[in-house]
């Protein structure tokens, strides 16, 4: 099994916690930091809309508050026909600690569906660079 298998094992068992009452729609993330290890996080929405926090916003958190502060590869995995990409608040958040170059693995409940970098769906982007 490779780094990215076992990615994309953590993102859809991730998936199985979401607390997804109003959409119905699952997510799971993993992001793996510099350090080889694995955050996972899951949507968790809110009676108040809005409030809802995505996965992948969850599992960043979760590395930022384990200390890390770098990104090298995340899986997402979502519910559906269609691929789960990360939304556009998600694509920014992950740039923030995350090369344009690092793979995005776009997972189903059965596994991988489609490997994107995040420079393909998030080109030309602002991040922390612009601010230096
Ligand atoms: N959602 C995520 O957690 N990540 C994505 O990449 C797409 C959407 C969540 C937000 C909301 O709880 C539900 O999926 C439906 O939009």
């Amino acid at each position: 099994m490779t780094e990215s298998d076992r990615l994309i094992d953590a993102a859809i068992s991730a998936r199985d916690n979401a607390y997804a009452p109003y959409s119905n729609f699952q997510v799971g993330a993993a992001v793996r930091g510099e350090s080889g290890a694995v955050y996972t996080g899951c949507n968790v929405e809110n009676a108040a809309y809005p409030e809802g926090l995505c996965a992948e916003a969850n599992a960043l958190g979760a590395m930022v508050l384990a200390g890390e502060r770098r990104a090298v590869e995340i899986a997402v995995a979502g519910d559906g026909e269609g691929l789960c990409t990360p939304c556009g608040g998600c694509r920014q958040k992950i740039r923030e600690f995350a090369a344009d170059t690092i793979p995005i693995l776009v997972c189903g409940p059965e596994g991988l569906r489609q490997r994107f970098t995040l420079g393909e769906l998030l080109p030309a982007a602002f991040g922390p660079d612009n601010l230096t």
